[in-house]
């Protein structure tokens, strides 16, 4: 049985920029990336941004007249229904028109803060599938769930929950993004072993779900206080594919070292 770890993944590096920078700052955030970065980073490395929706027909043309497509735009959530009355939400039908290829879903500030659910974010999933976008799927644990050594079991459920219903390819397709939730905005990372560790679990949790195949060609990233400093570590290890990264994406500086980890000093 060939090793699901042992696969050749194009890593993805993304950046949430959650609620932060409006379309002003948006535009010149994304001209500097689109100067930092060059045509070879892209052949390495997929990258995305992930800027608040206000900014995201911005972000669009800024880097369509940069000539920087190679920059994926990225949502941060999105509704699971097509239309109708939900005031203030957002439509999955919509992103596409806005180029928008990768969407965040799940990420644990809307379970926490916003009561997203399990089956919510499976629909959310479904539904960006359903609009040829790729989701990108968060996961993971609380401190409290890691001291009390149900860190495993709070990951997989999610993973097993997210994933219901979807088919092998929809899901070899897909994003999940391991992201301790104690790691988030606290300068506190996972160690490479324990972030791979968990990464390793996830990957052998969808060959259970949706087979080898799938399993083999998911990519899973890390995210949680991911910065140039330990980005190098955390890339090495066999079955993290990317990062998630929060903080370090607002500076472009900072997110284009990110995305160029492989000339980092180790
Ligand atoms: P952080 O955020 O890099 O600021 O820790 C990561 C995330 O929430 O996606």
């Amino acid at each position: 049985m060939p090793d699901p770890s042992a696969a050749k993944r194009k890593p993805l590096i993304s950046g949430n920029w959650k609620m932060h920078h409006n379309h002003f700052e948006a535009i010149q955030v994304v001209q500097k990336l689109a100067y930092l970065l060059g045509s070879d980073d892209f052949k390495e490395v997929d990258v995305s941004v992930h800027p608040p929706f206000t900014d995201i027909r911005s972000v669009q043309t800024t880097l369509f007249d940069q000539k920087r497509s190679e920059i994926a735009v990225g949502a941060q959530n999105c509704h699971f229904e097509d239309k109708g009355a939900f005031t203030g939400e957002v439509s999955p039908a919509f992103l596409p028109k806005l180029d928008v290829q990768y969407v965040i879903v799940g990420h644990s500030e809307r379970r926490e803060l916003f009561g997203e659910t399990d089956e919510m974010v499976n629909q959310k999933v479904k539904a960006v599938i359903k609009h040829g976008m790729t989701p990108i799927m968060c996961c993971g644990e609380t401190l409290e769930e890691r001291e009390a050594g149900g860190a495993d079991e709070k990951v997989t459920g999610q993973v097993r929950a997210g994933l219901a219903g979807l088919k092998a390819e929809q899901v070899g397709a897909m994003v999940i993004a391991y992201e301790p939730i104690w790691a988030i905005g606290t300068g506190k990372t996972a160690t490479a072993d324990d972030a791979e560790a968990m990464c390793r679990l996830i990957r052998e949790t969808v060959e259970g779900v949706a087979g080898e195949e799938a399993a083999a060609a998911i990519r899973i990233q890390y995210g949680g206080s991911v910065k140039p400093a330990n980005v190098k570590e955390l890339m090495a290890q066999p079955d993290i594919d990317g990062a998630l990264v929060g903080g370090a994406s607002l500076d472009p500086e900072e997110f284009a070292k990110l995305v160029q980890y492989r000339l980092l000093e180790a």
